[in-house]
Order: C-alpha cells, then sequence, then structure tokens
C-alpha cells in the first residue's frame, strides 16, 4: 500500500476530525436504521398497493401520452414501479458504497493512526447501508413480482438478441439475485462483527453492479473498477477523492428523497395513510443526511489537511469525477424525472412492462408506444430537465469548493452539455431503431 506518511507525520492533526465526529455522534444517537428494518420486516405489497408512495410525477412514464390515458390501477402501478427502479439503483450504489467505504477506510487508517474514528464512523455508515439495501430489496422484489409476475423473472428468447446491447433495467436478471442476495445480506447480518472494515480489505474488486460509483450506464469495464479500487485503496489524497463521488451520489440521491420525505409530511398532515414504502423513504433520507455530511466534509475539507497532492493524484482524482458525470449524469430522460441517461437501456425494461399483466399489450403495441413516449417531445423530459437544472447548480456549488478539479469538472461541463431536450429524443431515436432492428434480425 502506497501511503504519504513519508511527507506527513503520523501526529499531524486534520482540523475537519472533530466536524466528523459530531456528525457520527449524532447519527449514533439516532434510531432510523431500526425503523427501516421494521418496516422491511412487515412489508406486504397488497397492504401497500391502493395509495400512492410519491408524488405523482414520479411516476414511470409520467408526462407522456400512455400516462395521461393509464387506468387509476395502471398509474398506481407505474408510481410503485419508479419506486422499485429508482431504489434498485440505490442498492446497487450501497452495495459499491459498502465496498470503498471498507478499502478507503483501511488506506486512510494505514496512513495515520488518529484516524481510528473515522475508521469507526465509516463501519456504523457500512452496517447501515445493509440494512437499508436489505430492505430495498426485499420492497423491489414483492412489488415487481405483484406487478409484473414470474413472467419479468424469465427472460423471453425475443429479448436475448438485445440483452447485450442494453445492461440497465434487467429485471429478469435483477430479481433472480434478488432473494440470493436477500440470504446472503442476512447471513452476513449474523456475522456482523465491529470489525467491519478489517474485513474484505485486499480482494480485487470483482462484482458488477451498476450503482453510482461503477456507473449506472453499465459500461465500466472490470479494468476500469479495479484500476479506481487500487487508487482510491492506496493513496490517502485519493480516498479522500471517493467522498467526491460519493457526494455525487448522495446528492443525486437526496434531491429525490427530499421530495418523498415531503409527500410523506403531507399526508401525517392530513392524517392520510401512508404507505410503508414512503415511510421507508422517509426515515433513509434522514439516515442519509449523516452519510451526505460525512461525504463533504470528506471530499470538500478532509483532504487539504493531507500533504499535497502529486500530479498523478490530481490526475486520477479528476478522471474519476469525470467518470461519475459521463457514466451517470450526461443525458436527460422522458420516462423517469430522476434519470439523468440515455432511455435506451430502458426500453428492454418497457417491452416487460407493457406486456405485462399491468397493461397487456401485444409487442407490436408496445413498440409503437414506446417509440411515442420515447422519441416525442412531452412533459415528462420538461419535468426531468427541471430537476437535471436543479442538481446541476447543487453540483456545481460543491465542485466549485475543490481546488484540484478540472474546469471541466469544476463547471460539471459533462452534465450541463446533456441537458437538452432535443439530444436527449435524438439519441433516444437512434436507440429504438437500434432496438427495433435487432428485433427483426432476431425473428
Ligand atoms: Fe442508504
Ligand atoms: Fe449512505
Amino acid at each position: 500500500m502506497i501511503t504519504s506518511s513519508q511527507t506527513s507525520p503520523t501526529s499531524q492533526v486534520n482540523k475537519v476530525i472533530p466536524l466528523l465526529e459530531k456528525n457520527y455522534g449524532n447519527n449514533l444517537d439516532s434510531d432510523y436504521t431500526e425503523k427501516i428494518q421494521e418496516l422491511d420486516r412487515n412489508f406486504n405489497y397488497s397492504a401497500n398497493s391502493n395509495a400512492y408512495w410519491s408524488e405523482l410525477e414520479h411516476s414511470t412514464l409520467y408526462g407522456t401520452s400512455l400516462y395521461e390515458q393509464a387506468s387509476q390501477s395502471q398509474k398506481l402501478a407505474l408510481n410503485h414501479l419508479h419506486w422499485v427502479l429508482f431504489y434498485k439503483s440505490v442498492a446497487d450504489s450501497e452495495i459499491e458504497t459498502i465496498h470503498y467505504n471498507t478499502i478507503t477506510a483501511d488506506c486512510l487508517m494505514a496512513a495515520n493512526s488518529d484516524y481510528k474514528m473515522l475508521v469507526e464512523l465509516l463501519a456504523h455508515e457500512t452496517s447501515q447501508e445493509r440494512h437499508h439495501i436489505h430492505a430495498f430489496y426485499q420492497i423491489n422484489y414483492k412489488t415487481t413480482k405483484s406487478l409484473l409476475g414470474k413472467k419479468a423473472l424469465i427472460n423471453p428468447v425475443s429479448d436475448q438478441a438485445s440483452l447485450h446491447k442494453h445492461k440497465s433495467f434487467q429485471f429478469s436478471n435483477y430479481l433472480s439475485c434478488a432473494a440470493n442476495f436477500i440470504a446472503t445480506m442476512m447471513l452476513k447480518d449474523k456475522e456482523q462483527s465491529n470489525s467491519e472494515n478489517s474485513k474484505d480489505a485486499n480482494k480485487p474488486v470483482s462484482f458488477p453492479t451498476s450503482g453510482f460509483v461503477h456507473g449506472f450506464s453499465g459500461q465500466s469495464t472490470q479494468l476500469r473498477r479495479q484500476f479506481f479500487y487500487d487508487n482510491w485503496g492506496s493513496y490517502p489524497f485519493l480516498a479522500a477523492n471517493f467522498y467526491g463521488v460519493r457526494y455525487m451520489a448522495n446528492l443525486l440521491l437526496k434531491n429525490h428523497e427530499f421530495c418523498i420525505h415531503n409527500y410523506h409530511k403531507k399526508l401525517q398532515k392530513n392524517n392520510d395513510f401512508v404507505a410503508s414504502p414512503t415511510t421507508i423513504s422517509h426515515y433513509h433520507f434522514l439516515d442519509e443526511s449523516f452519510h451526505t455530511t460525512t461525504s463533504l466534509f470528506m471530499a470538500r475539507d478532509f483532504y487539504k489537511n493531507l500533504p499535497k497532492p502529486s500530479n498523478y493524484e490530481k490526475l486520477i482524482a479528476n478522471l474519476a469525477i469525470l467518470q461519475a458525470q459521463q457514466e451517470n449524469l450526461n443525458d436527460i430522460s422522458g420516462i423517469s424525472t430522476n434519470r439523468f441517461l440515455s432511455d435506451g437501456d430502458t426500453i428492454i425494461f418497457l417491452m416487460k412492462l407493457l406486456q405485462s399483466p399491468v397493461f397487456d399489450m401485444s409487442s407490436q403495441e408496445a413498440m409503437q408506444w414506446i417509440e411515442k413516449c420515447l422519441c416525442h417531445e412531452h412533459e415528462g423530459f420538461h419535468v426531468n430537465l427541471k430537476v437535471h437544472n436543479k442538481l446541476l447548480s447543487e453540483l456545481r456549488k460543491f465542485a466549485e469548493q475543490v481546488d484540484y478539479l478540472w474546469p471541466v469538472n469544476r463547471e460539471m461541463r459533462v452534465m450541463a452539455s446533456g441537458g437538452s431536450i432535443k439530444k436527449a429524443i435524438k439519441n433516444n431515436i437512434k436507440a429504438f431503431k437500434q432496438f427495433s432492428e435487432s428485433i427483426i434480425a432476431s425473428n
């Protein structure tokens, strides 16, 4: 392991440590994770199926003509599936976070034993993530199975030709591993000790998740993942840089969860029924506020008390932020308010959804609707663009305070250039054409 301790006395005090310690103490005093665990244990889809879990605009396909003509039960299903899709990406991101919390904590501890509190803080956050992921998987599994049926668990033959091109939103893959994952998590919970961060530390990264760190676009290769794993785990400056990427993911999550948190407040104020997933989002929002604070202090302040980074370290740190923009935030979507990638990767999922018992369409009808929703302007794109612009300005506010960033990162130029409805529709037309051709070729 390469450390900067050669140039840094181990007794060097990092000024941000007391702030992180305070944040850790506040987190320890809270019981939001326990509340999430309880809701997870008792979740039953049918007891929550007649209520919206978030505002209407947080529904899959919101703003399209298909949404406008959907029945009440279809609208409920689209709202629940939006929750499911969002938390599928959150769970994937948190699996990655667990991994990188561990290696960066080890790296910092090796550089300076004064960082023991930090290791404990990250171990605590890691253990909270395990419970969050468990809850998301459990609810997603039960909800998807109820709404889309067992058919969604199997890949129809016609999907095979295009699966290699469209990696995201593969519900069949996702669901078939969800049950295994839950079992594994339960075992891990039992085995859990206080030494969270000492385990798995030197294993190579080999899990093919598509969360924020590896990239929602699913384009990240094993080689690239290994590259960032090695770097974030080897240099204290780069360990701190990982929290820059983590903070970007935190903001994306916070932006959306804050809306559900407000929805939860509104329902409570009106004495209306609150569905369990809404309450889980509310408690997750509160739990994650501690994690967001950790990320911000680590990414914005902590590194300033470390020895000056080499040109190599600055290069890698910039590549990491650039990759985070490119793989997660380079486009806008017409089918979800908080998706900032091209909709091309969602076509297979939409085919399954429209042919499921929720819509019961033929494949030809499904194709026609998908073309209408993805390739023509509608309100959904405009709602997404608004959310995109809000997130962009928050990310820029953060990046401005990180002095080692290149202008392309400081101004979040990749994300900014993706904020165009015209461009998004153009990309969707291209992806839809490619999909149609692969279907024709496979028949
Ligand atoms: Fe979480
Ligand atoms: Fe978190």
